[in-house]
């Protein structure tokens, strides 16, 4: 999927958004209404809001759209849901360099020094009641300054609105975006950023990837399109923006100055703690004629932001495995959407090589990863579907034999660890080996002919049709639906 506002008509055609049309208060309904949806509702029946009056301001806002569900997540790609991975992967094989263009849409219209106020956008309160503030979730452009810092980087950094001209940036310790603008803070220079709204759905998913140092997701998210992002110069710095998003609100982050940031709802599901971070001051917002504002919405799991980042991790790490890590065996991989960015549950099927090797591939995993739990299961296993997962935790896993527990691993947002006396918190990893250990004879199902010769007789006597069964299939060893 191309644009943004293509992928909004996608998404409303396909019953995957929906228009609110009444006056609403960004800092109740949207944050409400969503978590109503992820919580009341079950994954096949999820949808977006488009809310298009929202007090205050000229702009629509949409939220959850990119990430109600994984069909919404394959439709803002332009695949099925079962190729997502397989997208990815050619996507970090042939990532594209961005193109640069001269004139882009988000620039039609250019606001800067004073008329630069974020109170002209529908900025949410996500957690309404708990909140410190209006808080803007999207992608976060920044670079650094110097030998081998001097690329840029994409990721979703959230940011608190301070006053209509700054906000307070959750640059973490430990994050790429952190790393770049200390190099320019640390010589008592402002750093560059810019927010990126409504860019192709494609610098979304690879901005929330894990993607190592020095990789610039511009140039995965032209992967997954298949042709270079086109960028811009910003107006206020050298940052290169995406040309066809609707909005970008560039700033600076001020050297020395620091502000408490918080409490905001996280997607580990609880509040954060408020805790000093930089402040940036905004020095130009640029738009489209006719911008709709978007905003990721996360806190308590399930949310927009763990389901994007499950299911790029789940294709990144797939990536990984089978390219970089020497295990071309691995057929497949699916992190859960509780916590996709750190202490989740990842399940990978593989072609085992001998006994022992699902094991070494968990712990790899478990040393390389920020996951908490690693299912390994075999390849005939689906890894997304849970009647699969709970057959072979029943009939291939025996606890005492397959479970390894491993410590000692930084778990800084885990709250079931408990910190040490110095304040630090080391937390634990399980790897699960559910791969067949020992031989298990036929399945308990019919041999596939008779099951072949019962689905005739099952439509000749007017049942209704049991759709593609490929679970049956599997189980009897066959490919989907032969
Ligand atoms: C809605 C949303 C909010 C996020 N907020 C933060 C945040 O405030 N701080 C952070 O470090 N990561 C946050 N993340 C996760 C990062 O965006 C993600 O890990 C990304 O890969 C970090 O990029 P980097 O490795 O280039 O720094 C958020 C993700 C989403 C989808």
């Amino acid at each position: 999927m191309s644009g943004f506002t293509a992928f909004l008509a996608a998404a409303e055609a396909a019953g995957l958004l929906r228009r609110v049309v009444g006056r609403v208060d960004p800092g109740f309904e949207p944050g409400c209404f969503v978590k109503w949806m992820y919580q009341g509702l079950p994954e096949s029946q999820r949808f977006g809001f488009l809310f298009t009056d929202v007090a205050g301001s000229a702009m629509p806002l949409g939220t959850a759209v990119l990430g109600a569900s994984p069909a919404s997540y394959a439709l803002a790609l332009g695949v099925e849901p079962a190729a997502v991975n397989d997208r990815w992967e050619q996507a970090l094989l042939a990532p594209r360099p961005v193109r640069v263009v001269a004139t882009a849409p988000c620039q039609e219209v250019v606001h800067t020094g004073a008329a630069a106020d974020l109170s002209r956008l529908p900025i949410p309160v996500w957690t309404p009641g708990r909140d410190a503030a209006p808080y803007i979730t999207t992608v976060t452009v920044n670079r650094g300054t110097g030998a081998g810092h001097d690329y840029q980087n994409q990721g979703v950094y959230r940011t608190q609105v301070r006053d209509p001209r700054h906000v307070i940036v959750n640059l973490a310790p430990g994050r790429q975006g952190h790393g770049l603008a200390r190099t320019w803070l640390d010589q008592g220079r402002p750093a560059p950023i810019a927010w990126v709204i409504g860019a192709e759905p494609a610098v979304y998913l690879a901005a929330v990837a894990n993607l190592p140092p020095g990789v610039d997701e511009l140039t995965v998210a032209g992967g997954l399109l298949g042709h270079p992002v086109d960028v811009v110069k910003a107006v206020t710095s050298d940052l290169l923006v995406p040309a066809n998003a609707a909005i970008i609100i560039e700033g600076e982050v001020l050297p020395g100055q620091l502000a408490m940031e918080g409490p905001f709802g996280e997607s580990a599901g609880y509040m954060s703690e408020p805790g000093l971070r930089p402040v940036a001051r905004i020095t130009a917002i640029t738009h489209r004629h006719d911008p709709v504002y978007y905003g990721l919405a996360s806190q308590m799991p399930p949310s927009e932001s763990t389901t994007l980042q499950s299911l790029s991790n789940a294709a990144l790490i797939r990536k990984l495995l089978r390219h970089d890590w020497g295990e071309p065996g691995v057929r497949d991989c699916w992190i859960d959407a509780m916590f996709g960015g750190g202490a989740a549950h990842l399940v990978v099927s593989l072609e085992t090589t001998g006994p022992g090797h699902a094991r070494r591939v968990g712990r790899l995993l478990a040393e390389r990863t920020p996951l908490k739990r690693i299912t390994l299961v075999d390849p005939d296993i689906d890894v997304r579907d849970r009647t699969d997962l709970d057959w072979v935790m029943s009939s291939h896993f025996d606890p005492a034999r397959d479970t390894e527990i491993i410590g000692g691993f930084p778990a800084p947002m885990d709250h079931a660890v408990t910190p040490d006396a110095g304040g630090r918190k080391l937390g634990s990893k399980l790897v699960i080996d559910a791969t067949r250990s020992l031989a298990t004879g036929p399945v308990s199902l019919p041999p596939a002919d008779l099951m072949e010769r019962a689905r005739t007789a099952w439509s000749a006597v007017g049942l209704p049709d049991p759709g593609a069964a490929d679970r049956l299939w599997r189980r009897l060893g066959r490919p989907a639906g032969k």
